[in-house]
């Protein structure tokens, strides 16, 4: 069988999950993709550490060109975050017609439509679905779901972390920093939590699926933004005492023909669905003119469900390449997006 050498860029909580998830289900993706993949190099940051994975037959170097520079690699998966490097060491793999995958919402938030203009000048794919609500198939499902129907709003839980320490702030009657920093070993805060607190991290998801609903690139100025790091344990056992949870919410609907982007602590009756999603767990609302509302839930964050994601982009992208139909922008679907938001 022939092979699709995978170069690894980070091997933190998800990429350990993607070389899990490769090694243990090795069989199934060989029969659906025609191809053996293999991890054949990773780069990390630090040689020393202890690795949790099987690293038997691949390579680990924490110099970047030893994937950018090996001609039988065709895919390379970017797991370490970071926004600067990440986007560099992208650049230059699709410049070597590399194709490429990432968990990154940082950088597609802030760099996605230069990032798909280049992979589309190269012939290259690029695919992205961990970078919204972790395990759950949100930007697929926007992309093909919902390619007739003009979507008029999203909104709904997209920061693992913040629902958690919210979560265990209400039930386990813990602080907000021994919450914080379970969800920290727990490997579903981002390396600096910043962005998960003062809800950044949930805005660049609001960025992206903004993107794929409404066809519209937003940068984070455009977004109306308030953290959970204001929030005090008064405050949720209030809002429990009324009757509500207290949820950070992201929302991107049309308002007057134009587009209203939030991300903030909201009150949320608890006998709603959002109310009920607790812990790492998102759920994503799509309402679309003609379906109405549709919901859909699942871990928003952690290395299996995340892995999981980055799996069905790779598998898509290896059935690509099987197929000669590389080159396609991840959410270039049909003209109704175009439409959704006027043009001012
Ligand atoms: P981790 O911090 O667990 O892992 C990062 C990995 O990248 C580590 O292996 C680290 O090396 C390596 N790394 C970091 N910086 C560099 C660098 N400059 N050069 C070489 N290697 C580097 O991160 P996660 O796995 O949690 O997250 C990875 C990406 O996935 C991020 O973009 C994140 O936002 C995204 N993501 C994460 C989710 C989660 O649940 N954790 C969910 C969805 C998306 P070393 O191991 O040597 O330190
Ligand atoms: N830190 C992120 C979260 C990881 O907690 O949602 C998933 O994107």
């Amino acid at each position: 069988m022939e092979v699709i050498n995978i170069g690894m860029l980070g091997l933190g909580t998800v990429g350990s999950g993607v070389v899990r998830m490769l090694t243990d289900h090795a069989e199934k993706i060989s029969l659906i993709t025609g191809r053996k993949l293999v991890v054949k190099t990773v780069v990390v940051h630090d040689l020393t550490k202890k690795r949790s994975v099987d690293m038997t037959g691949i390579n680990v170097t924490d110099d970047v060109t030893a994937i950018l520079n090996d001609p039988e690699i065709g895919l390379v998966v970017e797991v370490m975050g970071t926004v600067d490097t990440a986007c560099d060491y992208i650049k230059r793999a699709l410049k070597a017609g590399k194709h490429v995958v990432t968990a990154n919402k940082d950088l597609i938030a802030t760099h996605g439509p230069e990032l798909t203009s280049l992979a589309l000048e190269q012939g290259c794919d690029l695919y992205y679905e961990a970078s919204v609500a972790g395990g759950i198939p949100i930007l697929r499902t926007i992309v093909n779901s919902f390619a007739a129907d003009k979507i008029v709003e999203v909104k709904g839980i997209v920061n693992g972390t913040t629902n958690y320490i919210m979560t265990q702030m209400n039930q386990a009657g813990i602080s907000y920093e021994q919450a914080l920093k379970q969800a920290q070993e727990l490997g579903f805060a981002e390396a600096d939590p910043t962005n998960d607190v003062e809800g950044i991290d949930a805005a660049y998801k609001m960025i992206i699926l903004t993107q794929f609903a409404f066809g519209k690139d937003i940068t984070l100025d455009d977004v109306k933004l308030e953290g959970i790091s204001n929030v005090k344990a008064e405050d949720i056992a209030e809002a429990k005492r009324l009757g509500y949870k207290l949820k950070l919410l992201g929302i991107s609907k049309l308002v007057n023909k134009h587009l209203d982007v939030s991300v903030g602590p909201v009150l949320v009756p608890r006998n709603q669905p959002l109310a009920a999603v607790q812990n790492e767990n998102n759920a994503v609302f799509v309402t679309g003119a003609a379906v109405g509302e549709t919901m859909f839930y699942g871990p928003g964050a952690g290395e299996l469900p995340t892995a999981n994601s980055v799996l069905s982009d790779i598998i898509t992208v290896a059935k690509n390449i099987v197929m000669g139909t590389t080159g396609v922008r991840f959410n270039d679907y049909s003209a109704n997006v175009k439409l959704a938001v006027p043009s001012e």
